[in-house]
């Protein structure tokens, strides 16, 4: 039985992996509420149960947060086939705002738009729609052929979108079954929408959550407006000064580590000829906003940035209300590159933000997730074994390519396993993830599956 024979059985089975993916898109793991906790250990024991419908050795593995799924496949005497891990994440974003959304986002479906069908639900395309396409390919390569391609381990994670807690201390207790040769990552996307790629270049993350007291509660801002110092307008003109006019980040010895981009990197991505007006366009958009003199994929894949995600404070309600409030809050995050110290760069933005501050005023500061920046080294062979593999389903020479977002584990493969990460992903810029109406094309779904077929003969 021949690779061809396992595509036409991914064809034939699609409306049955379709109802699949449906199933799991129904379960509302949200990972980051605790009101879903039980919901995230449903999808963990759905996965579970399908993965031991297919035949693997699968089971849910507590941690003190919401459970990982671990299963495994085949055994060591293949002989010279590599031990592949794959990893996809089940839990989602939570859906607010839930008004601009057309239908309840877990009541998933299969609609028809103008650009072709799509899967429309949280967590279509980020990610469980994403880790399902190689679940499917597996299924159908065992239906054809009847054994396992190589030696598998999964590990499905339920908390990636909220920072991922139990990740490395799990990680670092089982070692020994974690460790492959080489681990394949669902979670990116297709370079505009078209282009198959490999991520070989991923940003870090830190959050940093700040709380501005002046008052000790909320006055009259007649009463005490004038005299009294307000505390949004201090947060405010903090955050102002994150930036200077160039759009460089202010924070003392923010760039440290961050590296030029070479000049291989540089003359690929020219190659890549990215076509920013159409990415900028298609969310309402027309000027790249980043620092001056970087090129519009330096700003989304190698330059770090600095971002509030969300400001607060006094009376935000229906309505109208005089208040001199007692608090403001932001909620601000660093994308990372290079080996720019997440730890460092806390601590250094904390002491700027309290240097700041003018008399009578407090500040709190709450930490949120933070991980370095992470690269994949392509020199094992299996990398272009692979992107050939994707060339030749999606008829387009696949690229490798960075990526904006951060998906730590990445870097904790190559640190605590030392195994490279190979990120394949079949998102497209328009799926809205963690946005109202996420929808994972079925082009994505389809061609997702039959290209994890494709990698899968090519790696073995
Ligand atoms: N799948 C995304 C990462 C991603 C984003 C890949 C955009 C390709 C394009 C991942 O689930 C994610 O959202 N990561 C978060 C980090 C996490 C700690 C919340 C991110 O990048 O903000
Ligand atoms: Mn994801
Ligand atoms: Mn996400």
């Amino acid at each position: 039985m021949s690779l061809d024979d396992v595509l036409a059985r991914i064809d034939a089975d699609l409306p049955a992996a379709t109802d699949r993916l449906l199933d799991l898109l129904r379960i509302p793991s949200i990972s980051t509420d605790p009101a879903f906790k039980a919901d995230c250990d449903r999808a963990a024991d759905w996965l579970v149960a399908d993965l031991k419908a297919l035949g693997v050795d699968a089971s849910k593995r507590p941690t003190p947060g919401h459970p990982m799924v671990v299963g495994h496949v085949g055994n060591a005497n293949n002989s010279g086939a590599p031990h592949l891990l794959f990893y996809g994440h089940y839990d989602v974003q939570p859906v607010d705002p839930l008004d601009l959304w057309d239908r309840d986002p877990f009541d998933p479906e299969v609609q028809d738009t103008p650009k072709g069908p799509v899967i429309r639900g949280r967590g279509a395309a980020d990610d469980k729609g994403q880790l399902m396409t190689f679940i499917e390919a597996l299924r159908a390569w065992k239906a054809v052929k009847g054994d396992w391609p190589c030696r598998i381990t999964f590990f499905l994670e339920g908390e990636e979108e909220s920072g991922s807690p139990s990740l490395v201390p799990f990680m670092k207790e089982n070692a020994d079954e974690l460790k492959t040769d080489i681990a394949l990552i669902c979670d990116t996307g297709l370079f505009e929408s078209k282009t198959p790629a490999i991520v070989t270049m991923l940003r870090g993350l830190l959050g940093e959550e700040v709380t501005v007291t002046a008052p000790k509660f909320d006055l009259h801002s007649g009463m005490y407006g004038g005299i009294a110092m307000n505390p949004i307008r201090v947060l405010s003109k903090i955050i102002a000064s994150l930036h200077d006019d160039t759009g460089r980040i202010t924070v003392p010895g923010f760039y440290d580590g961050v590296p030029e981009l070479s000049d291989a990197l540089e003359a690929q991505w020219q190659g890549l000829a990215f076509d920013h007006a159409t990415f900028l366009g298609d969310v309402g958009l027309s000027e790249p906003a980043g620092e001056q003199g970087r090129t519009p994929l330096e700003m989304i894949w190698s330059r770090p940035t600095c971002d509030v995600n969300g400001i607060w404070g006094g009376y935000t309600g229906a309505g109208f209300k005089t208040v001199l409030p007692s608090k403001a809050h932001a909620k601000i995050s660093f994308r990372l590159v290079g080996t720019q110290d997440p730890d460092a760069i806390r601590e250094n933005f904390r002491k700027m933000v309290t240097e700041a501050l003018p008399v009578d005023c407090t500040v709190e500061f709450a930490p949120h997730g933070s991980g370095p920046a992470s690269g994949a080294d392509t020199s094992d062979p299996m990398f272009e074994a692979a992107r050939q593999a994707l060339s030749n389903e999606w008829n387009i020479p696949a690229a490798y390519i960075g990526c904006g977002g951060s998906i730590p584990i990445a870097g904790y493969f190559q640190d605590i396993l030392g195994t490279e990460p190979m990120l394949i992903g079949f998102g497209k810029d328009d799926d809205a993830i963690h946005s109202p109406n996420e929808k994972y094309d079925m082009e994505s779904f389809h061609k997702g599956i039959r290209s994890w077929a494709r990698i899968l003969d090519a790696l073995t």
